[in-house]
C-alpha cells in the first residue's frame, strides 16, 4: 500500500547561459561564498560567468573542495564562513563540491563538533546556511536532493548525511557547462545515475506503478543516450538529457514511497575510502555481483527489469536474469568501466579490508530486506574478485 511524503523546494533553472540567472537568484543583499573544485571552474571560464553575474554583491571564495570531499577540508571553509559573516553559500561544480557545500551550511550552523552530523547521519542537523548550486558534471543528483557524503581522511571513513535543511535553495543546469568534461567523467555520471535508478527500483514490487515505469525510462533514456554522450563531439540534446536524467534518477521522485536498498553505493563508499576509486566505478564492480547473489529476493524485479529495460523475454526465468546481470555488466563495459576488483589491480586482500570497514560503520544489514550482512558483503565482493 503506497504512504509516503514527499517534498523538494529546490527550483531548477535549466538550459544554455542560464548562469546569469544568478543574477535574480541569489537575494540581492547576500554575503556570498562560491566553494569550487579544482583547476576545472576557473580553466573553464565558468568562474568568472558567476561572479559577473552576481555583480556589486559581496563575494568571497572557496577553493580546493577535491573529488570525495574531505572533512578536514571543509573544516577550512566553515571557518571561513564564520571569520567573514557569510550568509550564502553557491557551489559551482560537481557532487563533490556540492556535497561539500551542503555540510559546510550545515556544520556553520551547528554547535559541537560537526563531524556528529555524519556520525547521526545527518538528524542532528536543525539549521543550516541557504545555498544554491551551478552543476557542471551531471552525476550525483545532488543538485536537486538533500544528501551528501563526507571523507574524514585522518580515519579513512566516508559517510554519508541528509536532512531537509541541506536542499539546495536552486540549481542552474546548462547542458554545455558539460562539454570540458573529460569522456571517464561522462562515463561515470552516467554509471552513477544508472545505479541510483536501480537501488531504488530493483527491489520487490509494491504496486508502484508510476515509479517503476519513471525509473525504467531513466534506466532506458540513459542506455540510448550514452554512445552519444561518450561521443568526441558534445551534443546539446544528449547532454541535456543526460543532466536532466541524472537529476531525476536522485531527487526522491522515483523513490517515493518504494523500498530502497543501497547496499551498493555503502560498499562502494568503502572502496572509494580504501583505495581512492572513482566513485560510479566502484558502483560497477558492486551491483552486478550484488545483483547475482540477491537473485531470489530481488527475483520479481529482476524479471521485469529484464523484460522492461532489456526486452529479454526468453528462457527459463534463472536464464533471463542471467542475461538482464550480463547485459547490466556488458553496459557498464561499455562505457569503458571495469566490473571486477581486478579491473584496479585489486585483489583478496581488498575484500577483507572492505569488510573490516563496513562492520566498523555499522553497514550489518544492508539492503531493502536488510539481509545484506558483512558474510553477504564478503560474498558479493569475492564473486566480484
Ligand atoms: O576539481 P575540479 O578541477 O573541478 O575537477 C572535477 C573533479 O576532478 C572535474 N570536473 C567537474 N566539472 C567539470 C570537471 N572537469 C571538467 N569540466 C567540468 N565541467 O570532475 C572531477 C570529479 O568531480 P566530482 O564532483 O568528484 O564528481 P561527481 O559529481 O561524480 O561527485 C562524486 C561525489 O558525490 C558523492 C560521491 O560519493 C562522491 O563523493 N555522491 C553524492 C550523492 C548525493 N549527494 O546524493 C549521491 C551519490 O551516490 C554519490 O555518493
Ligand atoms: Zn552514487
Amino acid at each position: 500500500m503506497l504512504n509516503f511524503e514527499f517534498y523538494n523546494p529546490t527550483r531548477i533553472v535549466f538550459g544554455k547561459d542560464k548562469v546569469a540567472e544568478l543574477a535574480r537568484l541569489v537575494p540581492p543583499d547576500a554575503r556570498v561564498l562560491v566553494l569550487y573544485g579544482g583547476a576545472s571552474a576557473r580553466k573553464t571560464g565558468t568562474l568568472d560567468e558567476v561572479k559577473a553575474a552576481l555583480g556589486a554583491r559581496t563575494v568571497t571564495e572557496f577553493a580546493g573542495i577535491e573529488p570525495n570531499p574531505t572533512y578536514e577540508t571543509l573544516m577550512r571553509a566553515v571557518e571561513q564562513v564564520r571569520a567573514e559573516k557569510i550568509d550564502f553559500l553557491l557551489a559551482v561544480g560537481g557532487g563533490s563540491v556540492i556535497d561539500g557545500t551542503k555540510f559546510v551550511a550545515a556544520a556553520a550552523c551547528f554547535d559541537g563538533e560537526p563531524w556528529d552530523i555524519l556520525l547521526k547521519r545527518g538528524s542532528n542537523v536543525q539549521r543550516a546556511l541557504p545555498m544554491g548550486t551551478v552543476l557542471t558534471l551531471p552525476a550525483t543528483g545532488s543538485e536537486m536532493n538533500n544528501g551528501g557524503v563526507v571523507t574524514r581522511k585522518a580515519t579513512q571513513a566516508k559517510l554519508a548525511f541528509s536532512s531537509s535543511h541541506c536542499f539546495p535553495q536552486f540549481s542552474v543546469l546548462d547542458p554545455t557547462k558539460t562539454y570540458t568534461l573529460p569522456r571517464e567523467q561522462i562515463a561515470n555520471g552516467i554509471a552513477d545515475a544508472f545505479v541510483h535508478t536501480m537501488e531504488q527500483y530493483l527491489t520487490y514490487p509494491v504496486q508502484a506503478l508510476a515509479q517503476d515505469r519513471f525509473a525504467e525510462g531513466l534506466l532506458q533514456t540513459l542506455i540510448e543516450i550514452a554512445p552519444g554522450a561518450l561521443a568526441e563531439t558534445p551534443d546539446y540534446d544528449n547532454r541535456a538529457n543526460l543532466m536532466w536524467t541524472a537529476t531525476l534518477a536522485l531527487n526522491g521522485l522515483i523513490g517515493a514511497g518504494v523500498p530502497q536498498d543501497w547496499a551498493t553505493h555503502m560498499i562502494g563508499h568503502e572502496l572509494t575510502a580504501l583505495y581512492g576509486i572513482d566513485h560510479a566505478r566502484t558502483l560497477a564492480i558492486v551491483l552486478p555481483s550484488l545483483m547475482d547473489s540477491q537473485r531470489e529476493t530481488k527475483r520479481e524485479k529482476l524479471l521485469q527489469y529484464a523484460a522492461r529495460v532489456w526486452h529479454i523475454t526468453e528462457g527459463s526465468d534463472d536464464q533471463r536474469i542471467d542475461a538482464a546481470i550480463a547485459r547490466t555488466r556488458s553496459f557498464f563495459e561499455g562505457l569503458g568501466i571495469p566490473t571486477r576488483l581486478s579491473g584496479h589491480g585489486l585483489g583478496r586482500e581488498a575484500v577483507d579490508a572492505v569488510v573490516a570497514q563496513l562492520t566498523a560503520h555499522g553497514m550489518l544489514k544492508l539492503g531493502e530486506r536488510r539481509s545484506i550482512t558483512p558474510d553477504v558483503s564478503r560474498a558479493i565482493l569475492e564473486a566480484a574478485l
